[in-house]
């Protein structure tokens, strides 16, 4: 882990310092969509970028929002998605702080939907979810654990598995160059076998060098741009974008 922590310092100035916003707890309401609002701990970057909240994260949460009516959770109906029915095994990569798998928890639980959401990251982050998750009362619904992009999967995550999953989720995770590869096996890994999960992926437009991601993943996945959502021409003038990553056959 040292080694990981190294590597990401190394990298650090690679995404470019968020003004703190919302360091310590921060309510989340998305325009009073969620209320009670949720509450996020941020720990100002201590481990990493992940311990703040990204643009990405925010669009995620609002497609999610948005995507989930007051008895219908995340029936993804949309003219770029599928309508597969209710999406009831979660992972979220690189959660962070936890945010969008939050809130994808706190969505299930209102409408009394057993779901179970993995938000996932490197070790060090898992007590700032752990955290997040226990403050907006969760813990029934979100189950932080450590998953290394790269790193062999973890069997239950198996496309193939008998409780497979059948939504991923991963936000502002295009973002280190040397992470490319690891994240783009990982996407692999995820999506092997006849019933591939859908994998939402929102992405905050840095570097020129992202494009080298999204070369490589297109010859593994169509790449469909999501834009039916209510706050989508706010989120494109952030350079924050909305992909469906489709696992071609
Ligand atoms: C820019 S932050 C995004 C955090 C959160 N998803 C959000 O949008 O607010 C990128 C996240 O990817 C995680 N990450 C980076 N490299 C990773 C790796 N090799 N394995 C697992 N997670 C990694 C970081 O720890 C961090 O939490």
């Amino acid at each position: 882990m040292a080694n990981f922590i190294d590597f990401t310092a190394q990298y650090a100035d690679l995404v470019p310092a968020r003004p703190i916003e919302h360091l310590g707890n921060t309510d989340l309401s998305f325009g009073g969509r969620i209320e009670p609002p949720l509450k996020i701990h941020e720990d100002g970057g201590e481990q990493g970028c992940g311990g703040k909240v990204w643009a990405a994260g925010e669009l995620l949460c609002e497609y999610l929002i948005d995507k989930s009516d007051s008895d219908g959770f995340l029936s993804l109906s949309s003219q770029t998605l599928k309508a597969k029915g209710l999406y009831t095994n979660i992972l979220e990569l690189g959660s962070g702080t936890g945010l969008v798998g939050i809130c994808a928890g706190f969505l299930a639980r209102s409408r009394n939907i057993q779901a179970r959401i993995s938000t996932t990251d490197i070790d060090n982050l898992i007590e700032l979810m752990s955290t997040n998750t226990k403050l907006n009362g969760l813990e029934k619904f979100v189950f932080p654990e450590t998953l290394m992009w790269g790193e062999p999967l973890n069997p239950k995550f198996e496309a193939d598995a008998s409780n497979n999953i059948d939504l991923v989720l991963a936000a502002d995770c295009v973002y280190l160059e040397a992470a490319f590869l690891l994240l783009e096996k990982t996407l692999l890994d995820l999506t092997e076998g006849e019933h591939p999960p859908t994998v939402l992926m929102s992405y905050t437009k840095r570097r020129k060098a992202d494009k080298v991601f999204f070369r490589h993943i297109r010859k593994h996945f169509e790449v469909i741009t999501v834009t039916d959502f209510d706050r989508y021409e706010h989120y494109k003038l952030k350079r924050t974008h909305l992909f469906h990553l489709v696992r071609l056959q």
